[in-house]
């Protein structure tokens, strides 16, 4: 599927897109290079921006999102799921919760899909250099992470001791599982846990949370959570009862969003909109860390 701008774009946007793109709405086209099936509802898209030289000066940060678009669908956020290293475009990895992310599931490789971004505050890089990095993550939530772990596994010597707790509904849920022997491979110690049991899955059977038993926290370590709300809320709980300060706990929120540039307040959450000043927060910056 091909398009060349938006049909409900007024002529002046065209006309400004054409003259600069000062129309900060009007998307670029990715084609989809590669798609990658995680799971029933998940897909990876391996996207490459189709103007060359967008494409060559192209770079994000783990933790931010890009604005996807089909014509007549609307706009969602999604975060990236690559290495920020890439060299050759970027990943997305979507799950199917809507219309347009439905219609997302029917494109194939070679297909066009709008991009604009990208957009949010990424994780602190300078906050995490040298410290034991714990990453907890729950199903779809580790999309987000999956950038940081390519960027502190590919700089060891930068790095402290790389450890992650993940957890999924069932083990045919897991997302990126091709990238786990590597991962393991390269340093990072890797548990699993799935929440029922299963004919063929021999390891952890329980929440995301019980792998944190027997886990220790000192001064130099960091979490990164990401998963479902009530996984991240119960995750800050637990790991601030074993003495982890809330300034070390860091997330990445999701927000209804329409512009995802600080403009429109939909993403609001208090005074704070969570396309700008996150969607990364630690623990502490939260209003209401229970409900985050
Ligand atoms: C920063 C950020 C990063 C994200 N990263 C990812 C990612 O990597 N992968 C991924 O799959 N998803 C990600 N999401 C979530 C994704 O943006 C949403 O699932 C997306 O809105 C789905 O769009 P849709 O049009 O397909 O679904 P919609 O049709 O918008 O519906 C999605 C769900 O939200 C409900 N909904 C819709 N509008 C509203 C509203 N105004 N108020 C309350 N509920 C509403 C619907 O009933 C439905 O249950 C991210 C969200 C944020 C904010
Ligand atoms: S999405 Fe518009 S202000 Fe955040």
């Amino acid at each position: 599927m091909e398009y060349d701008t938006y049909p409900s774009c007024s002529l002046d946007a065209r006309r400004q897109a054409q003259a600069g793109r000062d129309n900060i709405y009007l998307p670029d086209q990715a084609i989809i290079r590669n798609i990658i099936r995680e799971n029933s509802l998940v897909n990876t898209y391996e996207l490459t921006l189709v103007d060359e030289l967008a494409n060559h000066r192209f770079s994000f940060q783990p933790g931010q999102f890009m604005m996807i678009s089909m014509p007549h669908l609307g706009e969602a956020p999604i975060s990236f799921s690559s290495s920020p290293d890439g060299e050759d475009g970027f990943s997305l990895t979507i799950r199917n919760s809507g219309r347009l992310t439905a219609a997302v599931q029917q494109l194939r490789a070679g297909d066009i899909i709008g991009v604009r971004g990208p957009y949010g505050r990424p994780f602190p890089a300078d906050r995490l250099e040298g410290k034991n990095l714990l990453f907890v993550a729950g199903g779809i939530g580790l999309a987000p992470l999956r950038p940081l772990i390519e960027y502190w596994l590919s700089r060891p010597d930068e790095a402290g001791n790389l450890t992650m707790f993940y957890g999924s509904r069932t083990p045919e849920e897991f997302c990126f599982n091709r990238d786990f022997s590597r991962w393991e491979q390269n340093g990072l110690n890797l548990r699993l846990t799935v929440d029922q049991t299963a004919e063929e899955w021999d390891g952890s059977v329980g929440l995301v949370t019980s792998l944190l038993d027997g886990y220790t926290i000192d001064d130099e370590t960091m979490a990164l959570v990401c998963g479902p709300g009530i996984m991240i809320r119960f995750v800050f709980k637990q790991l601030q009862a074993m003495g982890m300060k809330a300034e070390n706990i860091i997330t990445t929120l999701e927000r209804h969003m329409k512009c995802g540039v600080g403009i429109c307040g939909h993403c609001h959450m208090e005074e704070k909109l969570v396309c700008i000043d996150g969607p990364v927060f630690t623990a502490a910056e939260l209003p209401d860390p229970d409900n985050p």
